[in-house]
This record gives C-alpha cells, structure tokens and sequence, in this order.
C-alpha cells in the first residue's frame, strides 16, 4: 500500500526548528512526508535540513522543477496538509486565498484535510485580524490548533506557543484516520481527570498507583478536536499537554477534588478517568523517616479519602451535567462495575480490567460502558482514542 502523503508546511515563525521533530513522528510512523517552508521559514531551519529529514527535495516558490508544476500538483496529490508553525502572515495569507509562493498555492489546490498549528506572541494571536482569519479558516473545514499558553520567543510568556510536536503529531494521526469530524462538543465545556494521585508520607515518598494518564489525555485530546473547551486535570502524569487544552496540574487526591469542585459547576460533563487513591496516610513526615538500628518501622495507618466522582454525582451542581466514572477492576469486573455504577450515581462508567500489564501505561484499552439506563456499550481491545471517542458519543447523546 502507497504511503499516506504529508505536506508539512513551514511558516517563518522561531518555532520552525520543532516542526523538524514533527517531520520525524511522520516519516518514522509510514508517511510520506514533503516540506514546503515559506522563504521566512529558511531563516529559522535551512532547506538541507528539511530535504535530508523528509528524503524529498525541497523548494519554496513555484519556479522550480516547472515541468512538474508543482505548485497545484503537490497539493492535489495530498492526503493531509499539515503547517507548523503557521505564522498571523499564512494564517492570513490562507484565510485571503494569497497565492505567492508553493506553500500558499499548495493550500489552494489541497482538497484533503487541512491543520494549521498557529505560534506567535500573543498580541498578534489575539488581533482581531488573527482571529478573523483563524474563524474564517475553521468554518472553512480547516483544523486550527489552540496555542498552547508558555514561554514565548524572549523572556515573555502568554498564549501563542506551539504545541507539543508530540500532540501536533496526535491530531495529524487522528485527522488522517477520520477526516475532519464535526464539532460535536462545539460550545460545550468539559472537565477530564486523567493520571493517578500520589499520597506524601513524608518529603520523598509516596503512595501511588500505576496510572500513566494516557486514557484520560486521549479524552481530552478528542473532546477539543471535537470543539470542546477542556479543562483537564493532571495528577503526575509528565505527559505533554495535549493541543488546544487547559491543563491544571495536581499531586494528591484532596488537590484532584479541589480542582475538580472549582472546574464542574461550569461543565457539561465530567470524566473522571483519574486513579484517586482511596486512602492515605492518616500522618506525614516532616522529615525523611529515618532506618533505625534493631527497630522495626512503625505501621502506615491510612484514612480514607474523599469520595470524589460520588460526592459530584449526588451533589449535581448543573442540571442535566453528565457524570463519567471510570474502574479499574481485577475481578469480576462487570458485576463490581455495576454494583460501583449504582453506589457512585454516575450516569455513565468505563469498566476496565486493569493488572501490572494490562491497561495502565499502554497505548490500548479494552472496556465496556455501563450506563444508568441499563445501557452497555462494548469497545473491543484498540487504541485509547477508539475509547475515549465512544465515551464522548456516549456523553453527546445524553447531552442532546
Ligand atoms: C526572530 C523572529 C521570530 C518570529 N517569530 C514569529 C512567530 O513566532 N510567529 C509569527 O507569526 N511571526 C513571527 N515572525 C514574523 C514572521 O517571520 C513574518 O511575519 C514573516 O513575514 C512571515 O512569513 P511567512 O508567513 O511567509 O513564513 C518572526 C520574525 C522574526 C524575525
């Protein structure tokens, strides 16, 4: 089978040099990858680069290799069109229909899904000319990526940071696998809680689990390329933010709830994917607890913790909010999934088998959901994402 064919388009933005490391997700994952940078992008990377990364020669204006005439069939052949960074000007220039150089003539002649994975200071982000063009480029079926909110070019930080390669790489694979989906979750806001807590016994260490947060970060990633504004909770997950998403960092269970109660009043829905501990050390150390000689250490008493997912569900704080939990079980897994299901009063739960192999860490999951109804939903063994689009198929339906 032919590879699929990328064109990565490369703007003049001082985040050109991470579009490299996207190049390289592409090319190792089976595409077929071709770099039309703008002349502002080769100041940043130069065309040596592009053409030894990608193994494809490398031109920036519609004057070279005329007899090929690149500048439409580059675009016509694509499978996906991809611009990082998109700098205000191409967002501009695309938004216009400008044809000036082989990027801008390529993304007139592209009939396959575009992304645009805009990077700048802020001020220019905000503009709104930026915004115009951004919009008019989004109903035009253009995927444009939220910046990400961090460190800028100089010492100033703010919105307009390019997102992650990784992530960018994430939506290109999903783009390319579904096409542009419709923006289902569209003016909707959704919380998600992804990774698992840690409990201090004293300044070095802790009672964790093995969650790894990647199922909780896919259901973030979809919902905000379903048009969702996320908030996505993050217990020590050390994975990158996912494009487009506001990401607030927590260590313990008591921090989980108090970002969750800030987060829900505003939200449509909840997933709580998190792994909450459920106890934890009823005391904490001011100092590491020290090894004493002939002395056998002191037993860990533990206290239980708050009972997040239940105490949201039963205190629904928005009429018609729909409640996602999610249980890791390692026996009998549907029927503690039901009897979890009716003691929390959620509307939905994801029950997963989970084991020292199984689930956590991996990029697959395996699940079926429980709905309040009565309903249940089988996902057969497959990408987190398979999951995570079913849940959120799940959650529109009860949005209605
Ligand atoms: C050091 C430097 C960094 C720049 N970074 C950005 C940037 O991150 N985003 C942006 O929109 N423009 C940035 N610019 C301005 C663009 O390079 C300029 O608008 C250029 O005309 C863009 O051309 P292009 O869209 O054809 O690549 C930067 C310019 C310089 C000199």
């Amino acid at each position: 089978m032919d590879k699929p064919k990328v064109v990565l388009g490369v703007s003049g933005g001082i985040a050109a040099y991470k579009a490299c490391e996207l190049l390289r997700r592409l090319t190792e994952s089976g595409h077929d990858v071709r770099v039309v940078p703008t002349d502002s992008a080769l100041h940043f990377v130069g065309a040596a680069t592009w053409s030894a990364l990608s193994g494809n020669p490398v031109s920036t204006e519609v004057w070279d290799d005329v007899h090929e005439v690149p500048h439409v069939r580059i675009g016509q052949q694509a499978d996906l069109v991809v611009v990082a960074p998109a700098t205000a000007d191409m967002l501009a220039k695309a938004a216009h229909g400008l044809a000036d150089d082989l990027l801008t003539n390529t993304l007139l002649t592209a009939r396959c899904p575009v992304v645009f994975a805009p990077a700048m200071h802020t001020e220019m982000w905000e503009h709104p000319a930026t915004q115009e063009n951004v919009a008019t480029l989004r109903r035009r079926g253009a995927v444009v990526i939220e910046p990400a909110v961090g460190r800028l070019t100089g010492v100033d930080t703010g919105k307009g940071r390019l997102p992650e390669p990784a992530e960018i790489f994430e939506v290109c694979r999903r783009v390319l696998a579904r096409g542009v989906t419709e923006p289902d979750l569209k003016g909707r806001h959704v919380v998600v809680s992804a990774g698992g807590t840690r409990e201090p016994l004293d300044p070095v260490r802790f009672l964790g689990n093995r969650s790894s947060g990647k199922q909780g970060y896919a259901l973030a990633r979809t919902a905000a390329a379903r048009g969702a504004r996320v908030t996505l909770i993050a217990a020590n997950t050390g994975l990158p933010d996912p494009a487009g998403v506001d990401v607030v960092q927590v260590g313990t269970a008591v921090q989980l709830r108090e970002a969750v109660l800030k987060a829900a009043p505003e939200a449509d829905a909840v997933v709580m994917a998190a792994a909450v501990a459920d106890f934890r050390p009823a005391t904490y150390a001011a100092g590491k607890i020290k090894k004493r000689d002939g002395q056998e250490p002191e037993p860990i008493v533990l206290v239980r913790n708050p009972d997040i997912l239940a105490e949201i569900s039963t205190d629904r704080v928005r009429p018609g909010q729909v409640i996602v939990g999610f249980a890791a079980e390692t026996d009998d897994v549907l029927a503690n999934g039901r009897k979890k299901l009716e003691r929390k009063g959620c509307d939905l739960l994801v029950v997963n088998e989970v084991g020292e192999r199984k689930t956590f860490g991996s990029e697959e999951n395996e699940a079926v959901v429980l709905g309040a109804d009565g309903s249940e939903t089988p996902v057969p063994h497959g990408p987190k994402e398979a999951l995570a689009e079913t849940v959120w198929d799940l959650v529109t339906r009860r949005l209605g």
